[in-house]
């Protein structure tokens, strides 16, 4: 650390505060302080020096410029001539108390500099020492500095009156830029109101939005639920008139009226799965789901899918096999549900495998509150950048095994709805090219009550 001395003043009297307040200014403007800093300094030093000066048998101002690396800082060392103690002893004051007025005059110093320490030496010499740093790049010229220290110390001092005029012009100069800051400060404020009212009707916009999005979303589910409702009276209608035909109720009919007819009976079939699946998903959004917890044991429920879903299994390269517990298992939930969810999990595992097997069985879950259920394929598997899609309210991915397939890409999303409707969730993990498997964990104990409405 390099130290240049700059100036070194005595404090006897009035007078030399006023002296001190002037060199201090005039120093720290050679520095390259700006106007406020250059009051701030001169201020924070003649407070000190003032103190100094009334309290004790006077003392010095020591002003130098010190550099660390590229650190430079002016410090500012006011000592008094010793006997601050003795000074305090004979008045009957306690010890080591200066009185308010120093610790004033600390506090104001600390505030207008960067640092402001005090420090008692064994003598009870009292040394309060001041730093504020120069701006960075301010270029100073340390000897030409000490030069004009010397130079300083013997212009003539500043007379009080002259100084007071100072003051009282530093004093204009200040409450000038407070005002303006005060302006500032106004129009900041109105900013803010604007940008307030802004925000609140901004606010109030997007709650109107999120009613409106509300009431489509409730208008949607109604009509769904509406539409589906009509549609699937006629619909049953169909397929019941097209096999009351098939069954030559009627009367016989051409190879080409029963090929037609077929035809019918099949789009029916496939219409009405679309129905019931967007009425699914309907009930559910509307909170209009029934579901009855019952007991449920593996072993049953696995014999049950094995009848419904056999008509499914028509490729003779692809086994469908349900692995049976070892151990009969049981647990708590909607058999009606869970069949629903596994069910279309094994439609789609066949729809996407052309080779291999197709099986349904339990896995092992880490927690013994939860059971899972997986159906895995040997299919076309999943890319996984599609796997967050699959999920999602008609969508399918694009696949040659697709083009032949029938579907609308609502059996996923509403096993997910299912689910979680029966507090579990259900999963996926898929390899493309390999094949995927689909899981659903339900726990088993269920929370809702046995037999409770929902
Ligand atoms: N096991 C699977 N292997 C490969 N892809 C699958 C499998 N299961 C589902 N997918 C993909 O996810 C899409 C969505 O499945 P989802 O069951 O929701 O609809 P879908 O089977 O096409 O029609 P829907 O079930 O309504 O009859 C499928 O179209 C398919 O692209
Ligand atoms: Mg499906």
């Amino acid at each position: 650390m390099d130290s240049t001395r700059i100036l070194n003043l005595g404090i006897e009297g009035p007078q030399d505060v006023v002296t001190v307040r002037q060199r201090a200014r005039q120093l720290s403007s050679m520095l390259g302080f700006g106007q406020q800093e250059q009051v701030r300094i001169a201020t924070a030093v003649s407070e000190v020096a003032r103190c100094v000066c009334r309290h004790v048998y006077g003392g010095r101002a020591l002003f130098t410029l010190e550099q660390t690396g590229r650190r430079r800082e002016l410090v500012v060392t006011i000592r008094d001539n010793g006997g601050a103690e003795r000074v305090a002893l004979q008045s009957g004051a306690e010890p080591d108390v200066l009185g308010k007025q120093f610790d004033t005059a600390i506090i104001t110093a600390r505030r207008l500099m960067d640092s402001c320490e005090v420090s008692y030496q064994s003598d009870h010499a009292l040394t309060v020492s001041m730093v504020k740093a120069l701006r960075p790049g301010q270029p100073v010229d340390p000897e030409h500095l000490a030069a004009l220290g010397a130079q300083l110390a013997a212009s003539p001092a500043a007379t009080s009156f002259s100084e007071v005029q100072q003051q009282n012009h530093e004093l204009a100069g200040a409450l000038a830029e407070l005002r303006e800051r005060q302006d500032d400060l106004l129009a900041l404020t109105r900013e803010l109101e604007d940008t307030n009212r802004g925000v609140v009707a901004l606010y109030a916009e997007i709650e109107e939005k999120a009613e409106r999005i509300r009431k489509a979303d409730e208008m949607k589910s109604r009509f769904l639920s509406n539409t589906s409702h009509e549609l699937r009276t006629p619909l049953s209608s169909i397929r019941a008139l097209a096999q009351l035909l098939l069954d030559r109720m009627d009367g016989d009919l051409s190879v080409e009226q029963e090929r037609q007819i077929m035809f019918i009976a099949s789009a029916a079939n496939d219409l009405s799965t679309l129905v019931n699946d967007l009425l699914d998903l309907a009930k559910i959004e509307a909170g209009k789901v029934e579901i009855s917890i019952a007991p449920i044991d593996v072993g049953n429920l696995f014999s049950a899918l094995k009848g419904m879903l056999r008509p499914l299994a028509q490729n003779p390269r692809v086994e469908l096999q349900f692995v049976e517990p070892a151990e009969p298992v049981t647990f708590m939930s909607d058999d009606g549900k869970v069949a629903q969810i596994l069910r279309n999990f094994v439609s789609n595992a066949l729809k996407f495998t052309e080779d291999g097997e197709v099986a349904v069985r339990l896995e092992a879950h880490p927690d013994p509150d939860l059971i899972r259920f997986a159906v895995t394929d040997t299919g076309i598997g999943i890319k996984p950048d599609h796997l967050h899609l699959i999920f999602e309210e008609f969508s399918q991915i694009e696949h040659p095994l697709q083009r032949g397939a029938k579907g609308t890409g609502l059996g996923l999303p509403l096993c997910r709805q299912l689910a979680a409707l029966l507090g579990g969730q259900v999963e996926v993990r898929s390899t493309a090219g390999a094949g995927s498997t689909f899981t659903l964990t339900l726990p088993r104990r269920s929370a809702l009550q046995p037999e409770r409405t929902a």
